[in-house]
């Protein structure tokens, strides 16, 4: 059970201060539960999107990539069972006018009758009875507000690769067992958002669905289960934060035959969650599309002059919600050996920290600034680096350790005559003296180790 500490707060403060991520609209005081990445945020999320791109997509030749809109005809909707079946049952509070959803464990007492007590304001008999709240934002098409002009901001990337199934198998020439993966935004008028970017109302994913033989759809399952697990672990995830969750029967989602949840360990009372879904769907998503729009979305299977609907098994993980459980399980503070003062340390793995190699002259004289940067300049364009002559070199340590640079680069007194810097390692503070010919490849096998 959990057993790690809360760093939540600690996160977000970090967070801001050094440019991870921001607040929306914070000078108008914000937009609830929306968030923006700053310069290190956004290189974070992108090295895990690439991440997953290439293990995905990239490495594999029996998975294709696609794009798909944002905005999708309105029946797309009804055909997947969001319009009728996305909801979450809301409670408010006639007395502090707050909104819980029905089924919050804080919630004493039935919603609706005189014992239930709001678990904000802790009056009785004053929360509503339980109503139906759709999770779609809805918008209008073209210039007239009325029904007949409604479509929705997705709340799932997957439906864009249901309908394009045939488009996709046919331009590719795949042959099932196949899959389609995407990364995009999807939106979800959540009701109790919160923790940060753990539960927001815009937010990105990464899906693939892989197309299979009806027979096959439980070997792909386990496949698939390992497969992410396994993905998970090699971003640095403690093995011990990780988890599997089955979904009994009453919380399968109205898809899913099956589905099991990777868990990861926030720490505190969030603890276990749900960072990504692998979803046994059946043929619910084709056959739905297939009836909504009247358009065979069969497979044909030449060698066996068969056609049949495939059976779906679907990955899905939030890059949001894995850039937080990375930032979770990266925070730490140390003492240092030999040092009065401690360090905050975010120690993420080589491949995914925003920033490769801070860059430092030793001090500010004897041509070393010069050296630095003539290093600096030739390492920008191989990885993200980033130089700093300001202050002892003790505390521009401490900067990047703060948000995760694996290797210092220092350019000393030594340097010039022997064409050598030193490299310190984040973690272990060891330094080693490299010659600065063979820096680049020694920074690429550290990362890539
Ligand atoms: N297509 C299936 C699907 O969307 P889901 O379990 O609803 O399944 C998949 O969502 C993943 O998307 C979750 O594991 C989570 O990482 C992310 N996610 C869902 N809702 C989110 C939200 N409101 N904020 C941030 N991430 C969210």
């Amino acid at each position: 059970m959990p057993n790690h500490p809360d760093v939540m707060e600690k996160l977000v403060s970090l967070c801001k201060r050094r440019g991870f991520i921001f607040q929306s609209s914070e000078i108008y005081g914000g937009t609830g539960s929306v968030w923006d990445y700053g310069p290190l945020g956004v290189e974070l999320k992108k090295n895990i999107k690439d991440r997953w791109w290439h293990a995905m997509v990239r490495s594999r030749d029996d998975i294709e990539g696609l794009d798909a809109a944002i905005l999708m005809h309105p029946r797309v909707w009804e055909a997947s069972g969001h319009v009728g079946g996305f909801v979450d049952p809301l409670v408010d509070c006639k007395n502090c006018k707050k909104r819980f959803r029905a089924d919050d464990p804080k919630i004493k007492g039935t919603p609706g009758r005189p014992d239930a007590q709001c678990p904000a304001c802790g009056m009785k008999g004053t929360l509503s009875e339980a109503r139906q709240f759709n999770l779609m934002f809805k918008t209008f098409m073209g210039p007239m507000e009325d029904s007949a002009a409604v479509v929705y901001l997705r709340p799932e990337t997957a439906q864009g690769i249901y309908v394009n199934f045939l488009n996709v198998q046919q331009s590719t020439r795949q042959k099932v067992p196949f899959g389609i993966a995407q990364i995009g935004k999807a939106f979800r008028n959540e009701i109790t958002p919160g923790n940060f970017i753990f539960r927001t109302r815009e937010f990105e994913q990464m899906e693939m669905q892989f197309f299979v033989e009806p027979d096959s759809a439980m070997t792909w399952f386990e496949y698939w289960k390992g497969e992410r697990m396994a993905w998970h672990r090699s971003l640095g995830l403690d093995e011990a934060r990780l988890m599997f969750h089955r979904h009994a029967p009453d919380e399968l989602a109205h898809y899913a035959k099956a589905a099991f949840d990777v868990q990861f360990d926030f720490g505190g009372s969030l603890g276990f969650q749900e960072i990504e879904g692998v979803h046994s769907r059946g043929d619910f998503d084709l056959s739905r599309h297939q009836e909504f729009s009247g358009k065979k979305l069969e497979y044909f299977d030449q060698p066996n002059n068969k056609r049949f609907l495939p059976y779906v098994v679907e990955t899905s993980a939030g890059a949001d919600r894995t850039a937080l459980a990375i930032l979770v399980n990266a925070y730490r503070e140390e003492a240092v050996p030999g040092e009065t003062e401690g360090r905050t340390v975010l120690g993420f793995h080589p491949a995914i920290a925003p920033i490769k190699a801070g860059i430092f002259p030793l001090v500010k004289k004897d041509g070393m600034p010069e050296m630095a940067r003539r290093i600096a300049d030739d390492l920008r364009p191989l990885l993200s680096v980033f130089y700093d002559d300001g202050g002892a070199i003790g505390r521009r340590y401490r900067r990047q350790d703060e948000v995760g640079t694996p290797f210092c680069i220092t350019v000393d007194g030594e340097s010039a005559a022997a064409d050598t810097v030193t490299v310190r390692d984040r973690d272990t503070l060891r330094q080693e003296r490299v010659s600065t010919t063979k820096l680049s490849e020694y920074l690429a096998a550290r990362i890539a180790s």
